[in-house]
């Protein structure tokens, strides 16, 4: 483009986005949970994340650019969740057909050692893994903003303005957001002895104003000096000097020395679509390839929707799964994990072999199986017209992960630690276990559940779905791709649809309210303990039309979108 255009464009595109940027400041926008869409949509956890991801691709960006720009929105706007401090994943496909999985998982500082949250009697002291300092891993977000980037088209500025914005400005919360400031104000109260911008004298209420000049100001070093801007100089400082100040081990070598990692993705077929999600250091996409695996042969479709007889099979995978999870999963960089074996098909029937149509199998009975003798989360989903698929799941691990705030530099830092074993057995704050493959040791990545994925159909995109929840991620997701691929299921319905979840140990279903009596009543007959539970996971769904065969024709394709309907999610696209 001759040189005076392309000023002109930007001119243009500045005053677009001076224009946007003015009315998310203004107010919040409504939560939109469902649409259809020709152009390109993104789903999220957030209306304000929405649409400025939706701005980003009527600007000329891609589903990269996008999903980028929401994620560094998600860091302002959802301090829950959305994160620098953080980490996660990324599996995308771009409009050539090329598939992308990127690994910005935590870290366990280089002075971190296997026992280090066992007192004096060897027992786990699970608050040291789950809030303050000791429980931070070195974060990987930025990196993986940088790693996504190199698939981008927009200059980095215009992804990240929005998010300078509104954290310099502030942003009107919502009453669950007020809610939830103020449920946490004793946590930031005690692990910050300086003032953060999350604490108010008065209890917060919807419609006020959150304002993060600090974070603004670590934002624009970011936009300045790229992934150095984080890693090095005065934000890796005053990281490095909070934690430390604290009794942390944090050193500026761990942050200088952060990569995020390029993974091969787990990809498998169900009744003829491809699943493509992401590998270990998370459990996500294998155990989704394994409960995929195991009901499979079981044509779920021809039993009624959410019926015992379907719940009945989808959990006994589930259990057997999550088995295998606890002592096959953890970071390959450390640990082997025996991935093919996992998902073959002859291991996985045989893992439901003594499935018994009538009677939940105790979990007492149900061990990892013996592949050797063969051989606040939050989740965008987004697409464009071109065929650019991003699925990205990223998290604090608990809400506002250690509640520790960086001095001067207004980011929250992440309690990931807790997700590696600290003890062999003793569960972590999602309930689960594991022993050697995931314990604690020097610059590993610990085990995660989070499960961004895509799916394919001919090729051609179809699906991307993904979820918070822990543990419920990978569970939510299956149930999600059952509901829509076996039961025909609009992605609306699936999101509404009550999740069940079962993960070996304890030995119980948890589910939503939402499932008929008789249904539930079955369940206890076969044996099982039910535990409801408020809320399982946030699945937000991206589904092409299937007329158009999910074929990436620019304009001519049609998306249907779905944010969950258990929080403020929410959707924006054209
Ligand atoms: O990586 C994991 O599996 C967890 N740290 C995810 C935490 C999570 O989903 C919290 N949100 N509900």
């Amino acid at each position: 483009m001759p040189k005076k255009i392309h000023h002109c464009v930007n001119v243009i595109l500045v005053w677009i986005s001076i224009i946007f940027i003015s009315s998310y400041v203004a107010g919040q926008p409504g939560p939109v949970k469902n649409g259809h869409f020709e152009n390109g949509v993104v789903v999220c956890a957030s209306a304000y994340g929405a649409q400025i991801g939706a701005d980003i691709l009527k600007q000329g960006g891609n589903a990269y650019d996008a999903a980028i720009a929401t994620q560094l929105a998600l860091a302002v706007v959802y301090p829950q969740a959305g994160n620098i401090g953080g980490g996660g994943f990324m599996v995308a496909r771009n409009a050539k057909g090329q598939i992308q999985a990127l690994d910005f998982r935590e870290r366990a500082p280089l002075k971190a050692f296997r026992d280090m949250y066992l007192d004096s009697n060897g027992a786990a002291d699970l608050h040291k893994s789950q809030d303050g300092v000791l429980s931070v891993g070195v974060p990987g977000a930025v990196a993986g903003i940088f790693g996504m980037y190199k698939y981008a088209r927009l200059p980095f500025e215009k992804l990240i303005n929005p998010a300078i914005e509104l954290a310099a400005k502030g942003f009107k919360i919502t009453a669950a957001e007020a809610a939830l400031l103020n449920r946490f104000k004793k946590d930031f109260e005690r692990y910050n002895d300086y003032p953060v911008a999350f604490v108010k004298k008065t209890d917060w209420q919807q419609g006020d104003l959150l304002i993060q000049p600090e974070l603004a100001a670590t934002l624009k070093k970011i936009r300045d000096q790229g992934a150095s801007g984080f890693y090095q100089g005065e934000t890796a400082q005053s990281l490095v000097e909070t934690v430390t100040a604290s009794g942390g081990i944090i050193g500026l070598k761990d942050l200088d020395g952060y990569q995020a990692t390029p993974r091969t993705p787990v990809s498998f077929d169900y009744h003829g679509y491809q699943i493509i999600s992401f590998p270990p250091p998370s459990s996500g996409g294998l155990l989704l390839a394994q409960m995929m695996g195991m009901i499979a042969p079981f044509n779920i479709d021809t039993m009624g929707f959410l019926s015992a007889k379907a719940i009945h099979i989808m959990v006994e995978a589930e259990r057997r799964a999550y088995a295998d999870r606890a002592k096959y999963m953890g970071d390959p960089d450390y640990f082997q994990v025996p991935e093919k074996e996992l998902m073959n098909q002859h291991y996985l029937a045989a893992r439901m072999k003594d499935f018994n149509p009538q009677k939940a199998t105790p979990s007492s009975a149900v061990n990892a199986g013996n592949v050797y003798e063969h051989n606040e989360t939050t989740h965008i989903a987004v697409a464009d017209n071109q065929g650019n698929l991003v699925s990205i799941t990223t998290t604090l691990n608990g809400n506002f992960g250690s509640r520790v705030v960086v001095k001067g530099a207004g980011f929250l830092l992440n309690d990931e630690m807790d997700d590696f074993s600290a003890k062999p057995g003793v569960p972590n704050m999602f309930g689960a276990v594991g022993g050697v493959a995931n314990q604690i040791e020097p610059g590993k990545r610990m085990l995660s559940s989070m499960c961004p994925t895509l799916v394919l159909k001919k090729g051609q995109p179809y699906m991307v779905v993904g979820t918070p929840g822990g543990t419920t991620i990978p569970t939510s997701v299956f149930q999600t791709i059952v509901d829509i691929i076996d039961y025909g299921k609009t992605p609306g319905q699936a999101t509404e649809a009550p999740k069940f979840h079962h993960q070996w140990l304890p030995d119980q279903i948890m589910l939503e309210d939402g499932l008929p009596v008789a249904v539930t009543d079955s369940l206890v007959q076969m044996g099982y303990a039910l535990k409801t539970v408020n809320g399982i996971g946030r699945t937000e769904i991206i589904l092409f039309d299937q007329k158009a065969g999910g074929k990436a024709s620019p304009g001519k394709i049609g998306m249907q979108a779905a944010a969950d309907i258990r929080g403020d999610d929410s959707l924006a696209g054209y």
